[in-house]
């Protein structure tokens, strides 16, 4: 089994079994359905699996593998579970507001912008960023690229249809971020639902990309991939800022999530810590 270094480095007996039953579950998860959750950090892994557990009423890990390879529906709930794709319109507001004030203005002087939201989820990140641009005078020049490796997130990034109870937190982050109309100018609201407004989707593509296996995408000004890290092990993440640097034009930018820490000894020279408290790097050549 590889060592998960998100993981404390002593365990009880308990929990080393756990561990394994752990390791075999998503061992037959990836032999039995090609999902490969090997390389995601085992604590949220863990949660997910107990929470899921209680609603089932199934006591241990060893009893979900056996209910996994004998009942498809089950093992997509969990598989749900392991995407956890919470999220907000202008989450973390403050960075929003660092973005606007000291990375959009240096955008400004480009040509042209390619912009890439790796585990954009159900697409409230990417519809933030392109009202941001539309205010500051950049969406005409900009290709959005929205990515994610759950399909029926993607499916709902697209559609950019929410809960109407959601958009009174979403406004006051929108106003926080720096927000300068108010956020029913870019949605209408139908049936208890927000429709986000067609014409902020006229530069994004959205589709799947999946961060365990696929490679580089083009070359980008701007990257974000915010709240994703923080579910893989080292290895996984190390592979996935492999994948951002190769990715990144000179000097691009490079967005982690409030709680993400992009730079360790292994890959401290490829980046340059941009604004440090909202999480913001700029790439470095050398690697
Ligand atoms: C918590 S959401 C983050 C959404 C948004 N970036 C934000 O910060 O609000 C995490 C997203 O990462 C996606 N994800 C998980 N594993 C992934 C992988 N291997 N490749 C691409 N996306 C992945 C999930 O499907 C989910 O939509």
């Amino acid at each position: 089994m590889e060592a998960n270094t998100e993981e404390p480095t002593t365990f009880s007996e308990e929990e080393q079994n756990e561990n394994l039953e752990l390791w075999a579950l998503l061992e037959v998860m990836y032999q039995k359905y090609g999902y490969d959750f090997r390389n995601y950090n085992y604590s949220s892994i863990r949660r997910q699996l107990k929470r899921r557990m209680e609603t089932e009423g199934i006591d241990s890990i060893s009893q979900i593998q056996h209910h996994v390879l004998n009942n498809k529906n089950l093992f997509h709930k969990i598989v749900t579970d392991f995407y956890i794709n919470v999220t907000e319109l202008f989450r973390d507001p403050a960075f929003f507001n660092a973005l606007r004030n000291h990375v959009i203005p240096i955008l400004k002087s480009y040509p042209s912008l390619k912009i890439w939201h790796a585990g954009c989820g159900t697409g409230q990140e990417v519809y933030s960023m392109a009202i941001m641009l539309m205010e500051e005078g950049l969406f005409e020049k900009a290709q959005i690229y929205a990515t994610d490796v759950n399909m029926e997130a993607l499916k709902k990034a697209q559609e950019g249809i929410y809960p109407v109870e959601l958009i009174k937190e979403d406004s006051h982050n929108y106003l926080e971020a720096g927000g300068l109309e108010t956020l029913t100018k870019y949605c209408t609201v139908n049936y208890g639902n927000v429709i986000m407004n067609a014409e902020l989707r006229k530069h994004i593509s959205f589709f799947d990309h999946n961060l365990v296996t696929d490679s580089s995408m083009g070359e980008m000004n701007l990257i974000f991939c915010r709240n994703v890290l923080i579910y893989f092990n080292n290895n996984l993440k190390q592979r996935a800022i492999r994948v951002f640097w190769e990715s990144l034009c000179h000097k691009g930018f490079f967005c982690a999530g409030a709680n993400e820490r992009l730079l360790g000894e292994e890959n401290q020279n490829m980046f340059d810590v941009y604004d440090d408290k909202n999480k913001i790097y700029r790439k470095r050549e050398a690697a």
